[in-house]
């Protein structure tokens, strides 16, 4: 596997030092996101307006009945700001790589927290400003969302009231869903907002659901699997991910917090055309609040085509060591692989929709691997390398695969379940968490530019062969 030393900011020698209020919410002369997020929008909505002044009739290439019948791969229609996904390098992040933002995005040790992985935190400012935070920005931060997490008490009732049999995905997005209770979106709306106002209570509701988000999985994970101790008491001084593993009872195994900070960072945002983030667009773009748009785009991360491959993966290969036991030859793994392939199956956590290359998420999931000493060693862990040396043999191979290498979803279940996280279900409820972080900046872009409602043109065949047939 990669294994990648890292240097570390350490509270970053060159910032000025600056003191943090008795408040414990407020360093003296530091920004709070929304301030940050108040600065960069007039340069957004400048450079949107110097685009349609300058290239609104510029074409970005020709529609094919090929994209139309083939789920619109390819095609430039959607405006999306904090990442981009190149087939070969992978996702940069505002222009950065994430080693690049393993470099300078303040850790876990940056604030003072045991964990050296880089914060969700500071992956979120990222996304929303552009801008690299300094450790007290990420900080100030933290100590918001800390202060935001509680649940309010019908929520907490709703998900009580949920059969365990229920998936938790569908709980998640339910909960979520029901959070629009309380949306300061939709109170403005209804009571007249200025359209150039739209992006302001976008943003409130925005920070409120990512604040609760950790609380709502939690409580989800005691109710249907008994683990964590089903209270959502919020440690001001603590880490989003910090307080989040405290309250599904991991709170004292700092290898899983710090993977978790890292699961959660890295997946937060992976370009604008995946089913999820599309969906929180798209819903957002009708003027649902954050809280129903993120909602439905929960629901498309629940496909096991999209985020419920991380449980698919792990099911697999526990489904293989099943049969041929922990440590299997390459010749065995190739057999099983095959075995999945010829079932007409798909091998999950390999392939994927713009990627040609390996998926640097997975990069930095087996470089964090590399790292612990506690994963080294594990026979699953070490499946998953394996796999990932030869499965790609085999699905080229086999031929029909148009990016035969893991993606990100190749490790992450596993690790989870090396850390003692056997719940399966529960695993795209993680994913869930983290994807907001990069779908919901989007949504207050979308407001602050005014992009209109999404509405592209359908076609019937019938219409399609005549228009073709003219
Ligand atoms: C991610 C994924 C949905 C992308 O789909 P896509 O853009 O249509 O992928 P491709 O263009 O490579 O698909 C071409 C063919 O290869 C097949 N294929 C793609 N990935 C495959 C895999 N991992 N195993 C077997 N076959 C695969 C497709 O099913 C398709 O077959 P079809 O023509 O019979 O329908 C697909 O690779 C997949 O199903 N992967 C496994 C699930 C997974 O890991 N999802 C998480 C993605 S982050």
């Amino acid at each position: 596997m990669l294994s990648l030393t890292i240097p570390r900011v350490a509270l970053r020698a060159a910032a000025p030092q600056r003191q943090f209020a008795a408040a414990g919410l407020r360093f003296a002369s530091t920004k709070t996101l929304t301030e940050a997020v108040a600065e960069v929008i007039p340069q957004k909505q400048e450079q949107l307006k110097k685009l349609k002044a300058d290239f609104a009739d510029r074409s970005l290439g020709e529609v094919k009945v090929s994209n139309l019948l083939g789920g619109m791969r390819g095609l430039k229609v959607m405006l999306w700001e904090g990442s981009v996904l190149d087939a070969e390098t992978g996702i940069t992040f505002h222009g950065k790589t994430i080693p690049d933002c393993e470099k300078v995005l303040p850790t876990a040790k940056d604030v003072g927290q045991p964990g050296k992985e880089m914060l969700p935190e500071s992956m979120l400012w990222l996304l929303l400003t552009g801008n690299v935070p300094s450790a007290e920005e990420a900080k100030q931060l933290s100590a918001e969302l800390a202060s935001k997490g509680k649940l309010p008490a019908y929520l907490e009732k709703i998900i009580d009231s949920f059969p365990k049999s229920l998936h938790p995905m569908t709980q998640f997005a339910s909960a979520v869903g029901a959070l629009n209770h309380d949306s300061a979106f939709a109170a403005a709306y209804t009571k007249g907002i200025k359209k150039a106002e739209y992006w302001k209570p976008t943003l409130e509701d925005s920070i409120d659901l990512i604040a609760k988000l950790p609380a709502i999985a939690a409580r989800i994970y005691y109710n249907v699997f008994g683990r964590g101790d089903g209270s959502q008491a919020i440690d001001q001084s603590k880490d989003l991910i910090g307080n989040y593993a405290e309250m599904i009872g991991y709170g004292g195994n700092e290898g899983l917090t710090d993977y978790l900070r890292l699961y959660i960072a890295i997946h937060g945002d992976h370009e604008g055309g995946n089913v999820s983030a599309h969906t929180a667009h798209l819903v957002g773009s009708a003027l649902s609040d954050p809280y129903l748009s993120y909602s439905a785009a929960l629901l498309g991360l629940a496909g096991p085509l999209h985020g419920l491959a991380n449980q698919e993966v792990l099911g697999w290969a526990l489904g293989m060591q099943d049969k041929v036991g922990k440590n299997p030859t390459d010749d065995q793994v190739k057999e099983y692989l095959w075995s999945t392939l010829k079932s007409g199956r798909v091998v999950p956590g390999y392939g994927h929709a713009v990627l040609r290359r390996p998926d640097p998420r997975f990069s930095a999931l087996s470089r964090f691997c590399d790292t612990r000493p506690e994963l080294k060693e594990s026979a699953l862990v070490q499946l998953v390398q394996q796999v990932s040396n030869i499965a790609p043999i085999v699905l080229k191979e086999h031929g029909k695969t148009a990016n035969p290498f893991p993606n990100v979803d190749a490790a992450s279940g596993c690790v989870l379940y090396e850390y003692g996280m056997s719940e399966f279900k529960y695993y795209t409820v993680i994913f869930g968490i983290s994807r907001a972080i990069g779908a919901l900046p989007q949504l207050v872009m979308d407001r602050a530019l005014g992009l209109p409602i999404e509405r592209p043109k359908s076609m019937s065949m019938n219409a399609l062969e005549a228009l073709l047939k003219k």
